[in-house]
């Protein structure tokens, strides 16, 4: 029996006629394939990776996954790019134990110099979602290599850090992390800022909720939930060499209202003004549909959080500044 078509919203394409390519078959790019197919977002999966052989054997061992979906993976090249509703740029070094995702800038960005020129010329009218670290400096550079309008060029940013963000708060609160509202926003890396001001639990400031439910509301402990969620990536590389699972979910979280056009907002990383600091990309919540991220939900952030926001965008601009030397 044929499953139900998905719902969708105004201006969406069908699902059936999808097709996402993911560029890097390194384990970000085969997790967000495997979840891709799993979520049934796209009709044509394609990877493409300068090893083929490699990309061959991870196609090979998806197309047996796809048997349990209605969905098809293939190798690629970037001619396939034509016609995508996004390419995901996941290729590029690894963040090493120990190792700052801005160490990896000079390598990933050289990349970057190859591949997003290729994307752009097969593929003029998808939208770029970078995930490749360090995510900021790369989402800028994405930017400028395609020439894509700001809002096709996405980076996955500070998704991530929400997620981790949302888990480690409900843990410590005992609710379901669906039901807390907070953000990270800034860099995905050191200098990222969690906006208490504005945090919520079922619609109640912290403090309120806190109140309401007769919990402590101790200020260190959300401090290390604030911690734990910087330094998650750094644990886990530490103890298994990489992340993936996580970062494939977002990914996939980030495809899902593009695809739908269903106006999800999202922390995601995008090349604008934050702090007062130009032409820079950093996260704060954007709006997700088919014509890709706008800024139209801007946070009425707390003074200190505005400072750290721009301190933020400063240290990223630093970055791009001595790639540019
Ligand atoms: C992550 O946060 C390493 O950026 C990667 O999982």
């Amino acid at each position: 029996m044929e499953s139900p078509p998905m719902p969708l919203q105004a201006g969406a394409a069908d699902v059936r006629s999808i097709k996402i390519v993911v560029v890097g078959a390194g384990s970000v790019g085969v997790t967000t394939a495997y979840a891709l197919l799993l979520d049934g977002l796209a009709a044509d999966i394609v990877l493409i990776d300068i090893d083929t052989n490699r990309a061959q054997g991870e196609v090979m061992d998806l197309s047996h996954a796809a048997h349990f979906a209605q969905a098809r993976v293939r190798v690629g090249d970037y001619e396939d790019c034509a016609n995508a509703a996004a390419v995901v740029i996941t290729a590029g070094v690894n963040q090493k134990p120990g190792q700052t995702r801005l160490d990896l800038v000079k390598t990933n960005y050289a990349l970057f110099e190859d591949v997003v020129p290729r994307i752009a010329h097969h593929a003029p009218d998808t939208i770029l979602i970078v995930a490749t670290n360090p995510v900021d400096v790369l989402t800028h550079a994405a930017h400028r290599l395609s020439g894509f309008p700001l809002e096709r060029v996405i980076g996955s940013g500070t998704a991530m850090d929400t997620t981790r963000f949302r888990h480690e708060l409900g843990k410590h609160y005992g609710v379901n992390p669906r039901n807390v509202h907070a953000v990270i926003v800034g860099e995905h890396g050191d200098s990222q800022l969690p906006v208490w001001s504005l945090a919520t639990i079922a619609g109640m400031r912290l403090k309120d909720y806190c109140q309401a439910a007769g919990v402590e509301y101790d200020e260190s402990k959300l401090e290390a939930c604030a911690k734990r969620t910087k330094e998650a990536a750094y644990q886990i590389i530490q103890r298994k060499g990489k992340t993936n699972y996580g970062v494939a979910s977002v990914l996939v979280s980030i495809l899902q209202p593009i695809v739908t056009n269903s106006d999800a907002i999202v922390t995601v990383s995008r090349v604008g003004t934050y702090g007062g600091v130009e032409d820079v990309a950093l996260s704060m919540p954007c709006k997700l549909n088919r014509r890709g991220a706008h800024q139209d939900v801007p946070l009425l952030l707390a003074q200190s959080e505005q400072e750290a926001l721009r301190r933020s965008a400063l240290s990223i601009k630093e970055v791009l500044s001595a790639l540019e030397d």
